[in-house]
């Protein structure tokens, strides 16, 4: 088998493709073929040693994959093996062959090709349960989403939308938003060229009842002040590389909640509940109203690329590393 390596905290340069040695089937975990692996903005920051799992060099970076399961715990009952599946893992996803909990892994919804389930979890995983688990979004409620180019974000497009919430996308740029409407955003707005508030009032939105927030920064700040009685502000990421202090005078005058999220997390305390939520997800798939798709595939050897592509924010959407 072959994995991909990091032997000291560094940019995506410093990856290796290394041949490595099978491992061995604890009881309650399975054996997967890996087939794809989902990029993830998080990898950036685990192979700098600056995300909030650090593992200690030599390690693999990587969140989730998808692949068929070869060998199985004598403790697992619920898979077999043949079972196309995807998985989560801290880390140590960007293998040819990885040994996970059981737990951890889910049935590929039928239909959905294996490219597409390694970047399904993560993202999906983590925008359901921004919408339904913190922010518990009812149909007809306004959701403003900062960060909505990204992976997290259009899946948040997409999900709010398939809940009946009117969706207002914000992004960098231009392009990418394009993207944001293809998945059915009511209005997209680009923050990095217009000012938010200002075009919240040119849109006659006056307040908004759920923030789900990947960039924090100003753009947190500006959106916590469009909070509506009741309001939820879901801190999930800080793309922008700047934590904001959410001002808690705010929240106190509008009733409303900051909510943080740390999804990779949650899937590992809460296995059972994050399992249920993939089977909603799969109804939703299954009835066409989330229709993922990967922006660029890489080879699991050129993942340098991917996560310098990721870097310089070419990415609209998911990227993904096919295994030879
Ligand atoms: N809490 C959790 O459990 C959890 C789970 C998954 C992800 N996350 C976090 O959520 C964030 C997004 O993840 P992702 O997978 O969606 O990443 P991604 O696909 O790389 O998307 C990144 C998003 O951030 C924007 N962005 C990048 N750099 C920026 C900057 N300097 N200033 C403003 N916007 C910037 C990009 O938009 P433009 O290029 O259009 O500006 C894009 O919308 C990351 O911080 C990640 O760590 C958290």
């Amino acid at each position: 088998m072959y994995s991909v390596v990091v032997k000291k905290y560094g940019g995506p340069d410093i990856l290796e493709y290394v041949r490595s040695d099978s491992q061995n089937i604890d009881d309650k975990c399975v054996k997967i073929k890996v087939s794809a692996c989902g990029v993830n903005f998080a990898d950036v920051l685990t192979i700098k040693g600056r995300y909030q799992e650090r593992p200690r060099p030599p390690f693999s970076p990587g969140l989730e994959i998808s692949g068929k399961i070869i060998g199985i715990g004598k403790n697992v009952t619920e898979h077999k093996v043949g079972d196309l599946v995807m998985s989560i893992m801290k880390y140590g996803g960007y293998k040819s062959e990885v040994v996970v909990p059981s737990e951890n892994t889910y049935k590929v919804p039928s239909n959905m090709p294996l490219e597409i389930a390694a970047g399904f979890p993560v993202i999906y995983g983590t925008a359901y349960s921004a919408l339904v688990t913190s922010a518990k979004i009812k149909k007809g409620e306004t959701c403003l989403i900062l960060g909505a180019t990204g992976g997290v974000g259009i899946a948040t497009v997409e999900i709010a939308k398939a809940l009946g919430s009117k969706v207002i996308a914000c992004g960098g740029s231009d392009s990418k938003l394009k993207s944001c409407t293809s998945k059915g955003a009511d209005y997209v707005i680009n923050y990095k060229e217009k000012i938010l508030r200002n075009e919240l009032n040119k849109l006659n939105i006056k307040e908004i009842d759920v923030v789900i927030d990947m960039i924090g920064g100003q753009y947190a700040l500006d959106s916590v002040k469009s909070l509506k009685w009741n309001g939820r502000f879901v801190v999930v990421g800080f793309a922008s590389g700047n934590i904001p202090n959410i001002p808690a005078n705010r929240l106190l005058l509008k009733n409303a909640s900051a909510i943080g999220l740390y999804w990779g997390e949650l899937a590992y305390r809460e296995p059972n509940s994050i399992k249920k939520d993939f089977l909603k997800l799969e109804d939703l798939y299954n009835r066409n109203l989330l229709k993922p798709n990967n922006h660029k595939t890489f080879k699991l050897e050129n993942a340098s690329e991917a996560l310098q592509y990721l870097l310089e924010r070419k990415n609209i959407g998911k990227l993904v590393l096919k295994v030879n």
